[in-house]
């Protein structure tokens, strides 16, 4: 393989601007996530601000964050909204059904997701529950969100310590209805969403922002058919549906923490046919929507292994790796690259479950590789992306990420894996041009041509390690963090840069 590699930036070739909402995360009551994750109560020993967890407000504060997902997930379709609101001595005890009958304690509900959101300045997003709640349910929920009149609900609001509405403009309607969230078909959920955001309303200023459940990683026929019958099915309902969301998983090959180089490749692959998923879901949208009204959200990403032996099974616990921070790279890249297609897009999920941007254990927290690369992407939200174009070798581990990846391309050719692949846009006179180098062994030397202008300089920021096994723990919290910036000098339009394997990097400069 040619150590030389290249990847070009049309600065006229413009995309769309990244929405800021493509670097949201998730939150369901799962594991370890809420209960002690974010909430360990006022009377903890562990340091907290009434209640929520003091590190991971200060670990997730200088991330900026742009929007939380909450309260699930499956377990969204079992929830109830009173049981998490009111006196919290008073909350009734349920049962977590989907994820192993553990004790659920309603001390976290909508007002301390609120003061969680408020703390770390992220826009709240609420799953409805469609599956077991009824229309009316889910309508009192928003009333009692956002109505400023007089009302039973916006009185019980008060009573519970918010006069004024708390402005929730996401909401769900259901979280994967086509399993766990009720088992549904797609005209099915179709009409149940349409009777269901019948009665969410628009109050006082905050318009509802309704998320239709969209597909299972490429399963086009359920996005075809939901689309179709809102469309067509004797009148045109598809006006109620603000954004379609759909789910994608990149399954694990190995475990989180051990997996040869050909399982390494396999896993980027899989992270880089997101490519497949989102072309292929917005080409079926486009059908029925050629305006675009309608968004494209995935709000359930990210890699999913193994849990880690000595966990329980239904937590979903798992360490956090280089080549997590590289799947992560890879895929903030696709969305970036589809910034005229996607929205919105949530990680799986924030604390101790699948691929976290925290890990907590007692009164330690941890940021995970995945955490640095958030950092490091977050001059890319709310930038124009412009066309960054891969002219570099492709990547093979012998056929297994073919396979693996086909079916998430409509086609049903998965083009493969470069061993560069990056995104860039630009914001105030800024570039910010973001690589992963996809190889577990293979450094390289990375020209990144600019072209239509010149730059002078340029810094340099990466997430690199010689192990690529490498992770983060509670008694060596920093093995893997950013490396320092470095000034790197362009020749006319030219940046030259040893990129290490398996790294991700970002360079910003001022553009002549
Ligand atoms: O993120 C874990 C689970 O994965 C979610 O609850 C569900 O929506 C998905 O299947």
């Amino acid at each position: 393989m040619d150590t030389v590699q290249k990847v070009d930036v049309i600065l006229d070739e413009k995309i769309g601007v990244i929405s800021p909402y493509l670097h949201g995360q998730f939150a369901e009551h799962l594991g370890e996530l809420v209960y002690p994750g974010l909430w360990v109560g006022e009377n903890s020993s562990i340091p907290n601000i009434r209640g929520l967890r003091k590190a991971v407000v200060d670990a997730l504060e200088p991330l900026h964050l742009p929007v939380i997902r909450w309260p699930g997930g499956c377990f969204a379709d079992g929830y109830h909204w009173r049981d998490g609101v009111g006196p919290r001595n008073q909350r009734p005890l349920r049962v977590n059904y989907y994820w192993g009958m553990a004790p659920e304690p309603n001390l976290f509900g909508t007002h301390e997701f609120i003061a969680f959101c408020r703390a770390i300045g992220a826009e709240p997003y609420f799953t409805g529950n469609v599956g077991s709640g009824s229309p009316q349910e889910l309508g009192d929920w928003v009333e009692y969100c956002n109505f400023a009149g007089d009302s039973s609900f916006s009185a019980l609001r008060h009573a519970n310590g918010a006069a004024e509405p708390l402005g929730v403009r996401f909401w769900a309607v259901g979280n994967e209805n086509w399993g766990c969230g009720g088992r549904m078909d797609p005209e099915t959920y179709a009409a149940t969403f349409a009777r269901t955001r019948t009665f969410m309303f628009n109050y006082s200023g905050t318009n509802v922002h309704a998320i239709a459940c969209g597909a299972s990683g490429p399963d086009w026929a359920w996005t075809r058919r939901v689309m179709d019958y809102l469309k067509n099915k004797h009148w045109d309902r598809l006006g109620m549906m603000q954004s379609l969301a759909a789910h994608y998983y990149c399954g694990s090959a190995g475990t989180a923490i051990e997996y040869t180089p050909d399982q390494w490749l396999e896993l980027l692959s899989k992270a880089s046919a997101m490519e497949g998923i989102i072309t292929g879901h917005r080409a079926v949208m486009d059908e029925f929507d050629p305006q675009r009204h309608i968004k494209l959200i995935v709000d359930e990403w990210g890699t999913w292994h193994p849990v880690e032996q000595g966990k329980p099974a239904s937590g979903l616990y798992q360490q956090n790796t280089m080549r997590d921070a590289c799947a992560a790279a890879l895929t903030l890249d696709v969305f970036n690259n589809h910034a005229d297609k996607i929205f919105m897009a949530n990680l799986a999920q924030l604390i101790n479950v699948l691929q976290s941007l925290l890990l907590v254990h007692e009164e330690k927290c941890i940021a995970t590789p995945t955490y640095h690369v958030f950092d490091l992407y977050q001059p890319h939200r709310g930038a124009q992306a412009v066309r960054c174009v891969a002219n570099a070798e492709t990547v093979s581990d012998g056929g297994a990420s073919a396979i693996a990846c086909q079916e998430q391309y409509a086609d049903g050719h998965f083009p493969g894996l470069k061993i560069v692949q990056g995104s860039a846009s630009v914001k105030d006179g800024n570039l910010c041009v973001t690589v992963c180098n996809t190889h577990p062994t293979q450094p390289v030397e990375l020209e990144i041509d600019v072209h239509g202008t010149n730059l002078d300089e340029a810094e340099d920021i990466r997430l690199a390690h010689d192990d690529v096994h490498a992770h983060n723990t509670f008694d060596n919290p920093n093995e893997v963090s950013l490396s320092r910036p470095e000034r790197l000098m362009a020749r006319d339009h030219i940046l030259r840069v040893a990129l290490p394997a398996a790294s991700v990097l970002r360079v910003m400069g001022k553009l002549n």
